[in-house]
């Protein structure tokens, strides 16, 4: 994963090539904060040596406020913004042979790779895709020799066994909180003498542009309004709340984790809500894919009634 930016954004000038050590101050400087070896389970062959790393490129920037200052040697500090640029995020996967340290192949994708993979004793790679791809590869080549549509995205990692002679994968196909990919409930097992077509149309689920590719740093072009006359349904607002955005916002709206600002003590409308969940702010990722209008018209009413109203009293 090359660890500096080898071309300026439009716009900017790199200061130390951006690379990973890069200091900063007020003045945001561009980096790769999200560039490296990604959560999910690498895979290892014991035949080759080869380990099969999931890895993801992104630029980003910091900076600090004007008023924070250095904390002495007793003291710990945090603060400052973390900035993502509408660079593209591209994610890879990697065969790196553990007795050279070479790269043997690798590939980039046009989305994270957030989902980890197994390679099987007959020489496959089993992996999935933020696009509802469970894909097979060649573990020498890298060479696709298989693949299969589902209908949401495919983060889990599979899971391999015989039974009465067969080998069968089993592997989920649901979507995640980080991934881009479209949110889903289920289950696949395959068998090589499956006859099951996919599930959908590739292009279903393959939009030309993933929602890793739309900008995330500009205020959104477009503005989603709520549907007139739709009746919000509170039960399904509550279930993608503490299902999904309780993560970031806290579950009564006070803020939580990865920078999730605080969705009390401030007038937000509905239209301002659907439209930030739709297509995502700055670090917020968007989720136009994995909930319909509806839906995020039923998590935005929930905010409205139920969340902003509890912080007043
Ligand atoms: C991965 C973390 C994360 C998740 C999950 C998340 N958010 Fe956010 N959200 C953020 C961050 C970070 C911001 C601040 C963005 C910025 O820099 O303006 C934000 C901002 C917002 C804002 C704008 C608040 C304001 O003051 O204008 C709204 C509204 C919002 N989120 C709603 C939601 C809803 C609804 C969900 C669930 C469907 C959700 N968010 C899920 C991280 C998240």
């Amino acid at each position: 994963m090359p660890n500096e930016i080898d071309a300026a954004p439009e716009g900017f000038t790199l200061t130390n090539q951006g690379r990973t050590f890069t200091p900063f101050a007020t003045e945001p400087v561009l980096y790769k904060p999200l560039a490296g070896v990604n959560w999910p389970p690498t895979a290892y062959d014991p035949d080759s040596h080869l380990l099969y790393i999931c890895a993801n490129d992104r630029i980003g920037g910091a900076s600090r406020e004007a008023e924070n200052s250095p904390p002495t040697h007793t003291e710990s500090w945090m603060g400052g913004t973390f900035n993502l640029t509408n660079i593209p995020a591209r994610g890879l996967f990697v065969a790196m042979d553990l007795t050279t340290h070479k790269i043997k192949w690798s590939q980039q994708w046009q989305y994270s790779c957030s989902a980890g993979s197994i390679v099987t004793g007959g020489g496959l790679i089993i992996h999935g895709r933020n696009d509802g791809r469970v894909v097979a590869l060649d573990k020498d080549s890298g060479n696709k020799l298989w693949e299969f549509q589902t209908d949401a995205g495919v983060n889990g990692t599979a899971s391999t066994f015989m039974h009465e002679g067969n080998q069968y994968i089993a592997i989920i196909s649901a979507g995640s909180l980080y991934s881009t990919g479209k949110h889903g409930d289920s289950v696949w097992l395959f068998s090589l003498n499956g006859e099951m077509e996919p599930l959908v149309e590739a292009s279903a689920t393959s939009p030309a542009a993933p929602a890793s590719l739309r900008p995330t740093a500009v205020a959104p072009v477009n503005v989603v309004e709520p549907i007139a006359g739709y009746t919000a349904n509170l039960d399904s607002g509550r279930q993608i709340y503490t299902t999904l955005c309780t993560t970031c916002h806290g579950p009564t709206g006070e803020g939580g984790h990865q920078g999730g600002v605080p969705l009390i003590d401030k007038e937000l409308n509905l239209g301002h809500i659907m439209t930030t969940a739709t297509f995502g702010r700055n670090t917020m990722p968007g989720f136009a894919t994995a909930y319909t209008r509806e839906q995020l018209q039923d998590v935005g009413t929930f905010i409205v009634e139920e969340i902003m109203p509890t912080a007043k009293q």
